[in-house]
């Protein structure tokens, strides 16, 4: 991949080319016209498409053709989609905007937004198998991985981590945990996934992993720094729940400066790890910093 590339313009065109893809695994459905509205309203609200960015950045390191690591992008963007619609429901955040727009219960209902999360859970799964792309052997990497990564012991895990903590209150090493589960390890499995379907070494894997650690929490500081200095127009979504739900964030475990400082020492750390991958990360060096310094 070229060092040059314009990262708004990288951007731009995946995320272009995922919405396309996502109306493409749509169109011949025989999906019930309810349900199948509500998926596709959670999936075209204006979510920024970044893990199937750093899927596409991380594969584009070793090769230049991601068409084989479109169904795995698409099916890691639909399970981030619904773990959004699940977790805005009113037994957990009980949100009523997300991306500037309705939440999906508000629109439909509970029991559809439900039904939309379980719904782009499982065909998640099936576009991977269905893949005419992947070998078999990858086909069963990428389901092992993306199951790992969004269940129990990933997402769903760091969810329930994150309820009890709401309840509790945890340290930063708690915190941690929590976000490295809850939102980190499908932004591991992005870059891991990217890396393996590229070819990668297992060295490279390994410091590539190491940097999706570190990257996960710099998106999770950032989401909470957000949360206290964001512009609500912008973000989408109300600023200042944090504070009001209770929950434990960096900024306040650590004060603004301080959750500042920690997300820093969070992007050398990152920047570290990629060097270390001996290979042209210029894509995933620029991505650092636009997580670390996103406005929503
Ligand atoms: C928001 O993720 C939810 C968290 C995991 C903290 P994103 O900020 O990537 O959400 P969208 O898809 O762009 O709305
Ligand atoms: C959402 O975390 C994470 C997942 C859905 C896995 P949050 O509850 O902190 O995210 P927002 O603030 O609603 O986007
Ligand atoms: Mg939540
Ligand atoms: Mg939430
Ligand atoms: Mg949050």
């Amino acid at each position: 991949m070229s060092v040059n590339v314009n990262l708004t313009e990288y951007i731009s065109e995946k995320q272009t080319l995922i919405d396309n893809k996502i109306t493409d695994y749509f169109r011949d459905q025989d999906i019930p016209e309810q349900l199948k509205e509500s998926m596709l309203y959670s999936l075209q609200a204006g979510g920024k498409r970044l893990r199937p960015v750093l899927l596409f950045a991380s594969y584009q390191v070793f090769k230049e053709d991601i068409s084989p690591v479109v169904s795995s992008a698409v099916a890691l963007e639909m399970i981030h989609t619904y773990s959004l619609i699940h977790d805005d429901l009113p037994a957990m955040d009980d949100d009523t905007y997300r991306r500037g727009q309705l939440t999906n219960h508000k629109v439909f209902n509970e029991a559809t937004a439900i039904l939309a999360g379980d719904g782009l859970l499982t065909y998640s799964f099936e576009i991977i198998a269905r893949d005419l792309l992947l070998t078999i052997e990858q086909k069963v990497e990428v389901v092992k991985l993306l199951a790992k990564a969004s269940g129990p012991e990933g997402m769903v895990g760091g969810q329930i981590l994150d309820l009890e903590a709401e309840n509790h209150g945890v340290n930063l090493e708690g915190l941690e945990r929590v976000h490295t589960s809850k939102t980190g390890e499908l932004l591991k499995f992005a870059i891991s996934i990217g890396a393996y379907l590229g070819g990668a070494s297992e060295a490279q894997i390994s410091e590539l992993e190491r940097f999706s650690y570190y990257l996960g929490l710099i998106f999770q500081v950032q989401d909470d720094i957000l949360d206290v200095t964001g512009d609500e127009e912008k973000i989408g979504k109300a600023v200042g729940s944090d504070e009001d739900n209770e929950k434990s964030t960096y900024p306040k475990l650590l004060g603004l400066q301080g959750a500042i400082d920690k997300k820093n020492e969070y992007v050398q750390c990152a920047k570290e790890a990629l060097t270390k991958a001996q290979a042209d990360t210029s894509i995933l060096m620029a991505l650092t910093d636009y997580f670390s310094q996103r406005d929503h």
